[in-house]
């Protein structure tokens, strides 16, 4: 029986170094932010999974219905011997891409930060695809693009709307990597949400059962674990809004007092007032037109373009050119 093999360019150390990096800088920057990419330890994987279920939460189930019909199309526009997937997470999805690709795919490359989430993800894929090699990757998918193993015609699988995490000026430079590391001939499959009616997006990232709030406080636990914080949890509170102006989901986290918190491994001492939001994530949403020309200005050229009847989602087959 074969096993997937896995490549760490993320060691946890070097992993708690970057949090303690990005901790410092956003916790005493004003207004103060975090990046998402901290949400992901074990409790917070389950709980994005967990989200993925809410019956607000429509991108998964979007996406999911939009590749169920167009897997068979994408394969036959991209036909890779290679499909990179990029914050791959559960690859619950991905197996609609895996299976439409048969004829052509020998090697699935799972890539995330999260090791217990690819761990379990890559082994599954690895039982329910037999012949099919498997190569996990354990990095940052900002910064470790030039590690992405080649050997055949390749694919790029970034769904999930996961590029809305990233800030418009980081956005460019990673969809510009992706196309510096791509040969000409070679695909991007990529999946966004787009910007639609705020009654159904905010209740997406604000949900009844209350699990998007403890996924975006557990960050603190995060820190509490990681960094040797004394985040006092109870005292924030989750918020999301649309911001129109930049066509984004912002999620934060609302003190509900004065408060002053201890980061013991950074010596660090920082306050927030009563009512002041930290910046958890930013989730921005798109129109087919403004992602299709960020694309081409990265050097892509868009194949075909496939959206749900209620225009809430798109998937993108974009070439290298
Ligand atoms: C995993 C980044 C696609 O932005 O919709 C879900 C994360 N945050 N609910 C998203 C998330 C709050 C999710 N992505």
């Amino acid at each position: 029986m074969s096993t997937p093999t896995f490549e760490v360019y993320l060691t946890p150390e070097e992993l708690v170094e970057a949090l303690r990096v990005d901790a410092r800088a956003g916790l005493t920057a004003s207004p103060k932010w975090l990046s998402p990419k901290w949400f992901y330890d074990a409790r917070g994987s389950e709980l994005f999974e967990q989200i993925t279920q809410l019956p607000e939460y429509y991108p998964t189930r979007t996406e999911r219905a939009l590749l169920a019909e167009c897997a068979p199309a994408i394969a036959e526009l991209t036909s890779p011997e290679m499909l990179i997937e990029l914050g791959s997470g559960s690859s619950e999805k991905t197996r609609l891409l895996l299976d439409a690709m048969k004829g052509s795919l020998h090697t699935y490359v799972p890539q995330d930060v999260s090791v217990t989430a690819l761990e379990s993800a890559a082994c599954q894929i690895d039982a329910e695809f037999p012949g099919l090699g498997v190569v996990g990757v354990i990095s940052d998918f900002t910064g470790s693009l030039h590690h992405l193993p080649s050997g055949g015609k390749r694919a790029v699988a970034f769904l999930g709307g996961t590029l809305g995490n990233l800030i418009p000026v980081e956005r460019g430079e990673f969809l510009s990597g992706v196309s510096a590391v791509l040969d000409s001939g070679e695909s991007l499959i990529l999946g966004v949400g787009l910007v639609t009616d705020p009654a159904v997006l905010v209740p997406a990232y604000d949900d009844s059962a209350g699990v998007t709030a403890q996924f975006n406080l557990n960050v603190l636990s995060v820190l509490n674990k990681q960094l040797g914080a004394d985040f006092p949890i109870e005292a924030f509170r989750h918020v999301a809004l649309w911001d129109s102006e930049n066509q984004w989901i912002e999620m934060r986290l609302e003190a509900s007092r004065d408060l002053s918190v201890r980061i013991e491994d950074l010596d660090l001492e920082i306050t927030f007032a009563k009512g002041e939001q930290l910046r958890t994530e930013i989730s921005a949403k798109f129109t087919v037109d403004s992602i299709s020309a960020e694309l081409e200005a990265a050097g892509f050229a868009v194949q075909k373009v496939w959206t749900d009847d209620d225009q809430r989602f798109a998937l993108l087959c974009a070439d290298r050119v």
